[in-house]
């Protein structure tokens, strides 16, 4: 059968058909949003490059975690901000470090939330890397025992989740050992498992005061011409035992989100950067698009590419315009 029998606008006809077929439904319970802390107190600083998000001192949140809670979203993804950076970022694991005292203010606070909290060191380095550096190098292996003290610390204060952004070889491992060891066997690992060396984290190294001092992330984070290797990525990360692998840029990578889905059965989650939210926010602004409807397409997109799951700076944004 084809036209004139075949019509597909007879499903277009009305809101109701429309909303019977739709295929992608885009739920507040598949958002996940980040939060960056930072040490000190009294602090909530708007972030230029990201309108809309701030950096929030840990007496700060209370507010923020409870609204955020009440939109219905499920889970918080948290960066720290450290007063002091250091070579090794030793600030990272530290009990009293600016993330662990956020996780227990948000437990206290909002119980039911999720937290998550990301696990790479280049926001706590002097040289603003993701590991150590040896000479000009990110020496892989040495950086494995501090990204396990690192999640442990977060486990121990409390995070649900800990979700590693670094891309050494051999982490998930490492921190999947040595959170077993310490008995933390019920916390899961979301790893960034095909991270791209992508300039759409632009805005995110202002708001994280992380950007290299030296050279570029390319000899960690992935080769953005790569697909095949991303798969392998996440096949590795899967073995080492992640509980969620994500991929990350989303938008310019929907084609290894797809892939990613096809090949895999792990809960698969993308992460809308920051680069991707600044365009829309930046366009919006100028009154070129309506961003909130741009933003929900693209976040339609990202779902019907085949993630489960979307860490996006959009997710407030969009509980209040899906709960209206
Ligand atoms: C830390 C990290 C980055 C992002 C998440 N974790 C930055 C980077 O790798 O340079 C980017 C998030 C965003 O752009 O929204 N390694």
């Amino acid at each position: 059968m084809s036209f004139p029998q075949q019509r597909l606008r007879r499903l277009r006809g009305s809101e109701a058909f429309r909303s019977m077929v739709q295929e992608t439904r885009p739920n507040v319970t598949d958002l996940i949003y980040p939060l960056f802390v930072v040490e000190g107190s009294r602090t909530l600083e708007p972030i230029p490059s990201m309108p809309g998000i701030s950096r929030f001192s840990p007496d700060r949140l209370p507010e923020e975690v409870q609204e955020i809670a009440a939109l219905g979203l499920r889970a918080v993804l948290l960066f720290g901000i450290p007063a002091a950076k250091d070579a090794t970022g030793s600030s990272a694991w530290r009990p009293d470090g600016v993330v662990q005292q956020a996780i227990r203010v948000i437990k206290k606070e909002a119980p039911e939330l999720v937290v998550i909290t990301d696990v790479c060191l280049c926001e706590y380095t002097s040289h603003g890397h993701c590991g150590v550096v040896r000479g000009r190098e990110v020496d892989n292996d040495a950086t494995l025992e501090l990204l396990s003290r690192m999640a442990l610390s977060h486990a121990e204060a409390g995070a649900d989740m800990v979700a590693p952004s670094d891309m050494m070889d051999g982490r998930v491992q490492a921190i999947r050992n040595s959170l077993d060891r310490a008995g933390l066997t019920r916390v899961p690992i979301m790893s960034y498992a095909a991270k791209f060396a992508s300039a759409f984290y632009g805005p995110f190294r202002d708001a994280a005061q992380s950007a290299p001092e030296f050279g570029d992330r390319r000899s960690y984070q992935m080769d953005p011409h790569n697909r095949r290797e991303a798969l392998r990525e996440i096949a590795l990360d899967i073995e080492e035992g992640a509980d969620i692998v994500m991929v990350k840029p989303a938008l310019a990578y929907l084609d290894i989100l797809r892939e990613a889905r096809d090949s895999f059965l792990h809960p698969l989650a993308a992460y809308n950067v920051s680069g991707e939210y600044a365009m829309v926010k930046a366009a919006a602004a100028r009154g070129w698009i309506d961003g909130e409807q741009a933003a929900e397409e693209i976040l339609i997109a990202i779902r019907r590419a085949g993630a489960d799951l979307i860490l996006t700076y959009f997710a407030k944004e969009m509980a209040r315009r899906w709960k209206r």
